[in-house]
């Protein structure tokens, strides 16, 4: 089992960015323990700031793996791009956001991801990651 977890613009400063809403723990820590926890699955990480460059990961692993987990973050209510990426590739995708979205600012209400994915977690903080491996499982 392939899975890669793709996390968008921001989400690199978790553990410093907003430890109200985002919590404390920064991703690469929660990562290990995801690692150690789904020692059986091949897990992936990557991160990145560029709309384009998520796009591009999202193509290059859409055909081969068996699953992705996307927080695109800011560009979940933006995206075109992203969204039709989602929809265009193969592999199931499982949309996760560390907060209830739906909780926050009426602009945060909508995703341009949900409707080409498998499903949507949201507002769980970090477990949210977990449970999408899970989903997989
Ligand atoms: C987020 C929610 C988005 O609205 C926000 O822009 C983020 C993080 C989340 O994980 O809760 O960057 O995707």
């Amino acid at each position: 089992m392939k899975l890669i977890i793709i996390n968008g613009p921001n989400l690199n400063l978790l553990g410093r960015r907003e430890p109200e809403v985002y919590g404390a723990q920064t991703f690469e820590d929660y990562f290990s323990s995801l690692q150690f926890k789904f020692r059986d699955v091949q897990l992936e990480y990557f991160q990145s700031n560029i709309e384009g460059e998520l796009i591009s990961r999202l193509q290059e692993v859409g055909y081969s793996y068996d699953g992705i987990i996307l927080n695109a973050g800011a560009y979940t209510h933006t995206s075109i791009g992203i969204g039709d990426a989602v929809k265009a590739i193969e592999t199931p995708v499982v949309e996760v956001h560390i907060s209830n979205v739906a909780a926050r600012e009426p602009f945060r209400h909508s995703s341009y991801i949900s409707a080409g994915a498998k499903g949507v977690i949201f507002g769980f903080g970090l477990k949210g990651y977990d449970l999408a491996i899970r989903s997989f499982l």
